[in-house]
């Protein structure tokens, strides 16, 4: 069976932006018999971009009780966390020791911050942590301890997944065999990337996210507030140049974007593009809502949670164990696998 594998940071609350590029197509592939799937909670990742115990453990919360809200099967699939998981560290080792520094000075993240020191005249390398330096390697490790076919991100992840693919060629080659499946990006083109309030890519780091879980009234207010341009009722609206549409139809059947596009050719008002966008994002979320609330704010639903949790780590080792041993006798530290 084809190996899916993908995985969310847990920093911050889950957003439109995580559903759509992950977790939406992450679940309907879940579905298929011909796929098994690996879906997990990087909160090794997460220590690089946040250092507060309490935001961890409240963001691992959340978004674990997001993919069961929305309807993850965790019986169907391997759901835990990474942290639960030592063969990832310990993976993460060995591809560290094949990794090319040079490759890794090109990773996008690390080149971002480099490059806002220099502009500020700081050294190059000011508050940049070893962390963020091998995020990328420990990324690698994610996938390839499951040895994961496809995996199903937002477009920002891509170079990534090709840093995961040198490194799975370079091991290979290293040390003689096929140990690891190449992997590949699977990006939904149609989202590949979901705007957020100010127009730019919806991100934690840009703090123009809409969290999914927002209560309907505050849920709307988000919607509203995201920027337009100042176009009068009546006046026709260039759809494929507004955020508004390209949400909209990252929601909506193909049959409804339709209809929406020409509304904007008709001069549809903001206000009301901006109702109805509220509408159909909030009929796809509503269901969910009451469960994700008992998930996160019952003693009952945490403990459940936590169970799900651990059984999907202990599962996902069984995997894991046998070949990081067989790696283990690959790399020579031991002579047996
Ligand atoms: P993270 O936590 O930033 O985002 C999780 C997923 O959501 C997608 N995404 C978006 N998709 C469309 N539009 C947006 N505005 C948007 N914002 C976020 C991301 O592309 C991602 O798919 N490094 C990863 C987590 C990770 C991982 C992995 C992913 C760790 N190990 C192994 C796949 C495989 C990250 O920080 O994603």
């Amino acid at each position: 069976r084809e190996r899916h594998l993908t995985g969310i940071t847990t920093t911050g609350s889950p957003h439109l932006g995580n559903y759509v590029g992950a977790i939406r197509p992450a679940i309907a592939a879940s579905q298929r018999a011909d796929v098994e799937s690996f879906y997990f909670l990087a909160d090794f990742h997460a220590l690089v971009k946040c250092q507060e115990p309490e935001r961890i453990q409240r963001s691992t919360l959340e978004i674990a009780a997001t993919w069961l809200a929305l309807g993850l099967d965790h019986e169907q699939v391997f759901f835990y966390r990474q942290s639960d998981i030592p063969e990832i560290p310990q993976l993460t080792w060995y591809l560290s020791c094949v990794a090319g520094k040079g490759l890794l000075n090109r990773a996008h993240a690390y080149k971002a911050s480099v490059d806002a020191n220099l502009a500020q005249s700081l050294d190059e390398d000011a508050g940049i942590s070893m962390g963020l330096f091998n995020y990328p390697v420990l990324m690698a490790a994610d996938i390839l301890i499951f040895n994961a076919h496809q995996v199903p991100v937002g477009r920002d992840q891509i170079q990534h997944i090709e840093i995961a693919r040198d490194l799975a060629a370079r091991f290979n080659h290293v040390y003689g065999d096929a140990f690891f499946t190449l992997p590949s990006a699977a990006v939904d083109e149609q989202t590949a990337i979901l705007p957020g309030l100010d127009g730019r890519k919806m991100s934690k780091s840009y703090d123009n996210t809409i969290p999914l879980w927002l209560p309907e009234p505050e849920l709307r207010k988000a919607i509203l507030g995201i920027v337009t341009n100042s176009l009068a009722p009546g006046e026709p609206k260039n759809p494929d140049d507004s955020h508004i549409f390209t949400i909209y139809q990252a929601f909506a059947s193909a049959e409804e974007t339709a209809t929406m596009r020409q509304a904007f050719l008709d001069g549809i008002a903001w206000g009301e593009a901006k109702q109805k966008l509220f509408e159909r994002i909030n009929q796809d979320l509503a269901p969910a809502r009451e469960r994700y609330r008992q998930l996160t704010e019952t003693a009952q639903g945490r403990d459940e949670l936590e169970a799900i949790l651990q059984a999907g780590g202990q599962r996902a080792r069984a995997r894991a164990t046998p070949f990081l041993a067989r790696l283990n006798q690959a790399v020579g530290l031991r002579s047996v696998a």
